[in-house]
């Protein structure tokens, strides 16, 4: 749809400046503390499916299947809380092969309701809260770099020189399939496209998805350690930098092993995993 041609770019450009935020941080080893760092606070993001779970959502929607629920809806859910679950698992399996410390996620969950570490995670929440109150257009622009598409993602993809790079890689391409191929997140499936009907509509879109994004690119810094200065973060969102597209995210998951695989690899490697980009 033409309307959402400037939406869909802008997009692509933030989305390409969170993986050059990834790919910079791999570009030099760095101090395990910033990897478990940079970690906790993903593992953190990942989360959300065990608290809604734990909390009875899903109880509750088994309960009205057939009902005011339909049985592919409820596969629908069951299918996004076992990707973010396993979004959780590999990248908790990583934080505790690298670091040796056992992970809870409760703990975590406790953490980040007023840890400075998840200072950021509650900023786009706030903002994302905020003017999904104004309208649903409003509320689905929030949404629709929501998860950045697996921008991050796409930064570690081809990631090597130890088991935690390689794994890191493999986990990268894992996620990327999971927003890709079914999620609501990307491409004509996003409830905006039903939503941008006027030029205005789009404008309006247009900014929520720009503010958003740029709290989400200095989110993004912050959790891996500023390895982009002020002013490329500045010239990111002034959009100087090349988009990457929809297609460019589907090719670099392609050959991406399963989560049983990936686990016999996480199992093998020796622990504390190697990382040739971490600094003991
Ligand atoms: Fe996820």
């Amino acid at each position: 749809m033409a309307l959402m041609t400037a939406i869909e770019d802008a997009t692509a450009r933030f989305r390409a400046g969170e993986a050059e935020i990834a790919s910079a941080f791999f570009s030099q080893p760095r101090p395990l503390e910033q990897h478990a760092f940079m970690l906790r606070i993903q593992v953190a993001r990942e989360i959300r499916n065990l608290v809604e779970i734990s909390r009875g959502e899903l109880t509750e929607q088994v309960d009205r299947v057939d009902a005011d629920m339909t049985r592919d809806e409820i596969v629908a859910e069951l299918r996004e809380h076992y990707y973010e679950t396993r979004h959780y698992a590999m990248l908790g399996n990583l934080l505790e092969g690298i670091t040796g410390e056992h992970l809870d996620w409760k703990v975590l969950a406790q953490e980040r309701e007023t840890a400075d570490w998840a200072a950021a995670g509650r900023r786009e929440g706030k903002l994302k809260r905020e003017r999904a109150a104004i309208s649903p257009l409003h509320a689905a622009a929030a949404q629709f770099n929501s998860g950045g598409g697996g921008s991050v993602a796409f930064g570690m993809i081809g990631l090597a020189g130890g088991a935690y790079e390689e794994l890191l890689a493999e986990t990268a391409k894992i996620i990327l399939h999971d927003e890709m191929a079914h999620g609501e997140v990307l491409g004509g499936r996003n409830p905006l496209y039903a939503l941008v009907t006027s030029e205005e509509d789009a404008q309006a879109a247009l900014e929520v998805v720009r503010d958003y994004s740029a709290l989400r690119l200095e989110g993004r810094n912050f959790q891996f350690g500023y390895p982009l200065s002020g002013e490329r973060v500045e010239a990111i969102v002034g959009g100087d930098i090349e988009p990457i597209g929809l297609d460019a995210l589907e090719a670099a998951y392609a050959g991406a092993i399963d989560d049983e695989e990936w686990l016999d690899r996480y199992r093998a490697a020796p622990k504390p995993l190697a990382g040739a980009t971490v600094l003991r």
